[in-house]
């Protein structure tokens, strides 16, 4: 790759950033287009000055990371609707980058990427899902589902979250304590459980998992988490977590170049890179 004065920058920006895979996925996707673009991690603490940052620096996009996918919508100058409705963002994009008035609209492709690692495995429309969580992941996943016509309800650890997040989306809740009982199609992880170095820990019982046709975890570190590994064994579809992380950036890709990403070298890219 030769970065040169027609480089157009790209960044993921967020705190902690340094683990992130999105650099090695985005950047396959430009070498192997031959787009003369770079994209870095950026470790931003004050979300302001960062986005005012790369404004005044002409970046054309970056995506958004924890914690700052709600601050940075009261940034944007345009907010897509969607990410109105999730009520976080993941993706910006800017325009008349060069000029030094740059414009910068906000965009959430968690819910597709979500949606599109799902779809690959069993139909949305009719079926039911139950989302494990309810932070923003959880509000992108089940806003996805929403719309592509799935019955959702979901579960969190402390249930006020759960209640808050089924009130602002109109779906269902249920207590941890009815976890048990419930029977639908789909199970989505979208904690933190059974990540590394927990991994021997699963936010749902292994005997359970048998009522669902399909399980996906968000966790990609392991790849194969125990609630993976216990539904895989028990026969479910299984989705990992990378999944969802390929297809958010595919769809970033998309925004940001106009042009159709190589999606198999993004996926191996982001094998790859996975630690050990
Ligand atoms: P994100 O934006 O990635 O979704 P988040 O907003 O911090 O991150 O949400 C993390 C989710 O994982 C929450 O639903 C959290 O549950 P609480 O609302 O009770 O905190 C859930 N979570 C994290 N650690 C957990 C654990 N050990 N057991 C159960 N749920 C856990």
């Amino acid at each position: 790759m030769t970065i040169n004065g027609s480089t157009q920058l790209f960044a993921i920006a967020g705190n902690p950033v340094h683990h992130s895979l999105s650099p090695v996925m985005h950047n396959t996707a430009f070498q192997a287009l031959d787009y003369n673009g770079v994209y870095v991690p950026l470790h931003i603490i004050d979300i302001q000055a960062g986005v005012q940052g790369m404004r005044h620096l002409g970046f054309r996009g970056a995506s958004i990371t924890v914690p700052h996918k709600e601050a940075v919508l009261s940034l944007a100058d345009e907010i897509d609707d969607t990410a109105k409705d999730i009520g976080a963002a993941n993706t910006l994009v800017f325009t008349s980058a060069d000029t030094g008035r740059s414009k910068v609209k906000a965009y959430n492709t968690d819910w597709i990427g979500s949606n599109r690692a799902l779809e690959q495995h069993i139909a949305l429309k009719g079926s039911s899902a139950l989302v494990l969580g309810a932070g923003g992941a959880a509000k992108a996943v089940a806003y996805g589902l929403l719309r592509a016509g799935a019955e959702v309800t979901v579960c969190n650890r402390t249930q006020s979250k759960a209640e808050d997040l089924a009130r602002s989306l109109r779906c269902n809740w249920i207590s941890l304590q009815n976890l048990q009982s419930y029977t639908g199609d789909i199970l989505i992880n979208t904690t933190t459980v059974g990540m590394t170095p927990h991994t021997d820990q699963s936010p749902f019982p292994g005997e359970g998992l048998c009522r669902f046709q399909a399980v996906m975890d968000i966790v990609y570190a392991p790849l194969e988490t125990r609630l993976l590994r216990e539904a895989r064994k028990q026969g479910c579809r299984t989705v990992d977590g990378l999944a969802m992380l390929l297809y958010q950036g595919v769809e970033q890709f998309r925004l940001w170049t106009g042009q159709e990403p190589p999606v198999q070298l993004m996926r191996q890219a982001l094998i790859t890179a996975l630690p050990a």
